[in-house]
């Protein structure tokens, strides 16, 4: 069984090719190398043992993505990571964020139809969901309009999805709403790759843990929870990439209800930032330099999971703690500085 992985070069993606691997399919990968490296292919190499086949095209490129399908008879699904994801940044450059990650999704399913392949799995986010009424977040929660533009082409993507879906009964999909992917894998060979200043809270974590960043700067303590930062649900990255060959499984052994589902992938348990910063000096015994400062515009207060529906149907939870997770981020930091030369 061979399947495609946009992105999977990428932070969750290079995660679920290795789950993949592990399960005994072929994996090639389409990366353009904007959010990662050619090395991540060798670190998935140590992990498995397989270095997966691998073609540098940028999704954008109409022709050259026919060029590929064209090339690939025995494809049996694909995974799609490959997208901008940086909140922020898509506040900036909206126009960008637009063309990269709804040309190409358009372009991907374009050739699943032309080509029939059927198992499509979309990589969605609980940014859908925004500030939401009730905790914990059920998948029948509304969909509100999203507040950047990045969230927006997730809510975008899924109803592209939806009408594909329905108008080719053929075509079956699940998406998969992410909560807060973290972590590393537990070798340390492969793990979160943030291109310039982390705009994420666990890559700066370890960043300022390890030197590269003076202070951590937590983003308001006056947020309506227990110790006034905002509360979100942490799911190690090796967990999330195990629900993506759960669902493509799902998919090529026609077990799905209908030909498009959604489901989210989390642990159901909500985490603060103050809680984060103490469990990652507990559990790596290291101090951190954090101080308050103001809440970032467009942060929610708290978000977290109800992960029943993917536990009853897809049979999947979350097996890693958010300990796990900070301790493999802590490690692949660290290998990461041996590998720039700078002795911790
Ligand atoms: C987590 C918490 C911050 C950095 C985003 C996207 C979401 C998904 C995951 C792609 C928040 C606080 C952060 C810092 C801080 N990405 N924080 N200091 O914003 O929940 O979700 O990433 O799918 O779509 O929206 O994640 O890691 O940026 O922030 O205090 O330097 O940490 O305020 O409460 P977020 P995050």
């Amino acid at each position: 069984m061979k399947i495609l992985v946009t992105g999977g070069l990428g932070f969750i993606g290079s995660h679920t090719v290795v789950e993949l691997q592990h399960k005994g399919y072929e994996v090639v990968i389409i990366d353009n190398l904007s959010n990662s490296t050619i090395e991540v292919l060798d670190g998935i190499a140590k992990i498995t043992g397989i270095r997966p086949e691998f073609h540098q095209i940028d999704l954008r490129d109409k022709p050259a993505v026919i060029q590929f399908f064209k090339s690939q008879p025995d494809l049996q699904g694909v995974i799609h990571f490959a997208a901008s994801k940086a909140v922020g940044e898509s506040l900036q450059k909206p126009l960008l964020y637009y063309e990269n990650n709804i040309n190409t999704l358009v372009y991907i399913l374009q050739q699943m139809q032309a080509h029939q392949i059927s198992n499509f799995i979309f990589s969605s986010s609980c940014t859908v969901y925004g500030e939401p009424d009730k905790l914990p977040i059920t998948e029948e929660e509304t969909v509100k309009p999203a507040l950047s533009p990045y969230g927006n082409t997730k809510q975008i993507g899924e109803e592209i999805i939806r009408d594909t879906t329905h108008a080719y009964p053929e075509m079956k999909a699940i998406a998969l709403r992410y909560f807060n992917p973290i972590g590393a894998h537990p070798s340390a060979h492969i793990g979160e790759l943030p291109n310039g200043v982390p705009q994420n809270l666990i890559p700066f974590v370890t960043q300022t843990a390890i030197g590269i960043r003076e202070e951590l700067s937590v983003f308001g303590d006056d947020y309506p929870t227990e110790d006034g930062t905002a509360i979100r649900d942490y799911i190690h990255v090796v967990d999330l990439a195990q629900s993506h060959v759960v669902a493509m499984e799902r998919l090529l052994q026609n077990k799905n209800k209908s030909n498009y589902e959604i489901f989210n992938i989390g642990t159901g348990r909500g985490s603060s930032v103050m809680e984060i910063i103490k469990a990652f000096e507990k559990v790596n015994k290291v101090k951190l330099n954090y101080k308050i400062v103001d809440r970032r515009p467009g942060d929610v207060t708290a978000v977290w999971a109800d992960t029943s529906l993917a536990a009853s149907e897809l049979g999947w939870q979350s097996k890693l703690t958010m300990e796990d997770a900070l301790r493999d981020a802590w490690k692949w930091q660290q290998k990461l500085d041996e590998a720039e030369g700078n002795k911790v």
